[in-house]
């Protein structure tokens, strides 16, 4: 609840206009029954027209104000509700952008979307329910009773009793709709998850011809939800059934006890109609409210699993610090000076790594220096710890053991955002969001104009962009899946080239790539990124030839530090590797 009242603080006033309006609302439907009495009691039994007109126009006039009012209530709660989905939604996302990838992995992408969108609706929907149907219901109540009352005290009293079985009734059925409800929110989280899985990878599914199994899959999870919710609906028409029931013995018991009472002279004809108003009225609105409150367990679940995000203390924080002498268009005469003598732009010290849950280190006493105009090379079996070097070094994790000083700072001391500024990183899975190609670079650099682009297109070795016929307005779909491997990745390392950095990583980022296309790319790029530090990480020893140093990873530990030269003179694991590699002793340059 608290959660929901923080996000309401801010709409505290929009919230009262609403509440009023609603109650003025009930007030109008409550003042129509008892014109009606009048109406037939004195207009009807003495044929006075005037009188009978009269309280029509009260009528109409009350029906119009309670009308415009229910209108006016109904548009504010749609205000509100949007208001405050749009905000959960962004502090959702804006929390999301904090986490750890470890973080996130708690949760799992399904989770995180059906929190985002569908749990964020129905706390938006229960919100607008409580304001409409639940809030008014008191009110109902004891204006209804006491209308009653001032009837015949014998019929008020039998009001209270249908109104308190009702409210009992209520609690019975809320307590097991709560378990229901809870179940049917993490079978649509299973269900989001499994549906994802098998949308994103459809291809893999059909070439290894597994349609049979995973429909299984899908359908177990449809059906465990559709069961569920058979359940959920269950409960609601049993409630709306018990609900209607106790009305018809409601109205009977009136019409019944109501016709002894004008017998003794307590009550006239037209207060058995405003009373049966007043009791369908009030059961209406307590079984309105009895819908919403089952619903409300669910949306308990909803809160709690929006809280659990909001609440989740990121793994990995910012450091109050700034980074020293990091790269910057106003870079002093002194900066440029000490670059070109190779300072050091990434150290690791002593790094030893392992994944949060992994038993095993990932990586082990690692102890390098990547510097200023310079290329370093990082070579290594499938999972021997490459991409986890570059992970560790735009913190998408925090080191075990050691440390990781990038421009000198140790990257725990700064901000995650600053030590990213003066990264640019190609990720070993090339990533394109939908948008246009355009679109994709200004990710790294807002600023850029299309000259900028297309010079650097043509460092990526990207000028099929050109052949495309709406060029750097083309089309791109989500993930980039109408281009191939090696035009992702020439686009990807577009993107990065885009930014001005200290340092840029390509992870694994020109394995798609020609052997003549990769030489040409590493030629331009030479040019292209001569004042930064370079970190190529490869598993091609053609691609890393020319660097400066080149680092051999075996199982997380560097086995080998040198030049190609020294390696193969050296390091029998570098010479495997680039034996394995060569055609007659020679690399494929
Ligand atoms: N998120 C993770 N949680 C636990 N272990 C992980 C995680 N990511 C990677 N690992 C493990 O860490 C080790 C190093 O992984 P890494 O991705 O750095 O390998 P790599 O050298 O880049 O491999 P490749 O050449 O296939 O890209 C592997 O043994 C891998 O199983
Ligand atoms: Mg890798």
């Amino acid at each position: 609840m608290k959660m929901i009242f923080r996000f309401l603080k801010p709409y505290r006033w929009l919230c009262f206009f609403t509440i009023l309006v609603m109650l003025l609302d009930v007030a109008g439907g409550l003042l129509v029954p008892r014109l009606t009495a009048d109406m037939i009691n004195i207009g009807v039994e003495s044929k006075n027209l005037d009188y009978i007109i009269g309280k029509g126009i009260a009528m109409l006039a009350v029906t119009v104000f309670s009308g415009a009012g229910a209108l006016l209530g109904s548009w504010l709660c749609a205000d509100l509700s949007a208001k405050i989905g749009r905000d959960m939604r962004n502090a959702v996302y804006d929390k999301s952008l904090t986490l750890s990838a470890h973080d996130f992995a708690q949760f799992g992408t399904g989770s995180m979307i059906t929190r985002t969108l569908n749990d964020i609706n129905i706390i938006q929907q229960s919100v607008v329910w409580c304001i409409q149907m639940v809030l008014p219901v008191p009110a109902v109540c004891v204006m209804g009773v006491g209308m009653a009352f001032a009837i015949d005290t014998v019929m008020g009293f039998l009001l209270i009793a249908v109104t308190v079985l009702i409210i009992v009734l209520a609690v019975l059925v809320t307590r097991r709709a709560s378990e229901i409800f809870g179940r049917l929110q993490k079978l649509l989280d299973r269900m989001n998850v499994v549906l994802r899985e098998n949308m994103t990878g459809v291809r893999v599914i059909r070439a290894f011809c597994k349609e049979r199994a995973e429909e299984q899959r899908m359908r177990k999870a449809f059906e465990d939800y559709a069961d569920t919710s058979i359940s959920a609906n269950l409960l609601f028409a049993g409630l709306e059934s018990a609900a209607f029931f106790v009305i018809n013995i409601c109205i009977v018991s009136i019409l019944w006890i109501g016709g002894d009472r004008i017998g003794a002279g307590y009550m006239e004809i037209g207060d058995i109609t405003a009373l049966t108003e007043y009791s369908i009225m009030i059961l209406f609105y307590i079984i309105m409210a009895q819908m919403v409150i089952i619903l409300l367990p669910r949306a308990r679940v909803c809160i709690c699993r929006i809280r659990e995000v909001l609440e989740k203390e990121p793994e990995i924080t910012d450091g109050p610090g700034m980074m020293r002498g990091g790269t910057t268009d106003a870079q002093s005469g002194s900066e440029r000076a000490e670059k070109a003598v190779g300072k050091e732009t990434v150290c690791f010290q002593n790094v030893s790594f392992r994944f949060p849950d992994a038993d095993e280190y990932a990586l082990s006493g690692l102890d390098f220096v990547c510097r200023q105009g310079q290329t370093t090379a990082v070579i290594g079996g499938t999972g021997s710890g490459k991409s986890t070097i570059a992970k560790l070094i735009l913190r998408f994790y925090d080191v075990t053991e050691g440390a990781v000083r990038v421009n000198g700072t140790d990257v725990r001391d700064i901000s995650q955002k600053e030590l990213r500024s003066h990264i640019a990183y190609v990720p070993q899975k090339a990533w394109l969001f939908s948008g246009t190609i355009a679109e994709n670079l200004r990710q790294g650099n807002e600023q850029a104009g299309e000259d900028e682009m297309r010079r650097v297109l043509k460092t990526a070795q990207a000028d099929f962009v050109s052949g495309l016929s709406n060029g750097l307005d083309a089309h791109v779909s989500q993930g980039g899946t109408n281009f191939s491997g090696g035009q992702k990745q020439r686009l990807s390392i577009a993107r990065a080239l885009m930014k001005k950095a200290d340092l840029y990583i390509f992870d694994d980022s020109f394995s798609a790539l020609d052997f003549k296309t990769d030489a040409a790319l590493r030629r331009a790029l030479k040019k292209e990124v001569a004042d930064a530090a370079v970190l190529i990480i490869a598993q091609r020893i053609n691609t890393i030839l020319d660097a400066d140093q080149i680092l051999v990873l075996d199982e997380g530990r560097i086995v080998g530090c040198g030049t190609h030269g020294e390696l193969m003179a050296n390091c029998p694991v570098y010479r495997e590797i680039a034996q394995s590699q060569m055609k007659g002793g020679k690399a494929n340059v």
